[in-house]
């Protein structure tokens, strides 16, 4: 049987992990958030207090890890883990590192029915061939206000006009980087998650469906 694969790109806080979890649940594909690499090496990188501008050391670190885990933790959540998951995000070795990850992941795995994978590079570069890809927008005020309340759900110190310089630094990082930056993959649906045009279930399904096995 063929593997699905849906992608599922955007910008931070466009609330494209949420709905990634739930169509995985929809459809009982496996459910991977490919920022979760990004997040595991800063993490490491912030452990051993190495300065995430400091490629030589990351890139002999990165040698020596076999395999990371694709498993969440909300410890890779922080805003610090985050704005270090950014920096390295743009080095090349980094990115080729988290891709062949991805791939790992996705051969060991032993679910058949396949894989909604989201991120920021999915559809455009990981997975070209995509069965679906999605790209989900939200204004940067709305991601913003979303991120805050997070953080502060989260018992972390948050200062919104702080969340909002962040964020908009991110997003200037992940568009205009070298490697990978931040695009509407070719042949993407293009959804705007702003909660007045949210796209329903409903629509997401009738996409979804049309692929997955025939089913819908
Ligand atoms: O989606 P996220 O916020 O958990 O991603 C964490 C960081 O990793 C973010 O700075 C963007 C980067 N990232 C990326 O460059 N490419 C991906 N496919 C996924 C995440």
């Amino acid at each position: 049987m063929k593997i699905n694969i849906i992608t599922i790109d955007g910008p931070a806080g466009s609330g494209k992990g949420k709905i990634a979890k739930y169509v995985a649940k929809k459809w009982k594909l496996k459910h991977l958030d490919s920022g979760i690499f990004y997040r595991r090496i800063a993490y490491i990188i912030s452990k051993k207090k190495i300065n995430p501008i400091n490629k030589i050391t990351i890139k002999i670190l990165i040698n020596d890890i076999d395999q990371i885990s694709s498993q969440k933790n909300k410890i890779l959540r922080s805003e610090k883990i985050s704005n270090i998951a950014s920096i390295i995000a743009e080095y090349k070795f980094v990115r080729d590192f988290v891709n062949t990850q991805q791939k790992l992941t996705i051969k060991k795995s032993k679910n058949k029915n396949g894989f909604v994978i989201d991120g920021r590079d999915i559809g455009s570069v990981v997975f070209k061939n995509a069965s679906i890809k999605l790209y989900i927008d939200v204004d940067v005020n709305i991601r913003a206000k979303r991120r805050h309340k997070q953080l502060i759900d989260m018992g972390e110190k948050s200062i919104y006009p702080q969340i909002l310089k962040d964020i908009k630094l991110r997003d200037k990082k992940d568009k205009s980087r070298k490697n990978s930056p931040l695009v509407i993959p070719e042949g993407a649906y293009v959804v705007d998650n702003s909660s007045k045009f949210s796209i329903t279930q409903n629509q997401l399904n009738i996409i979804i469906g049309k692929y997955i096995n025939g089913k819908y």
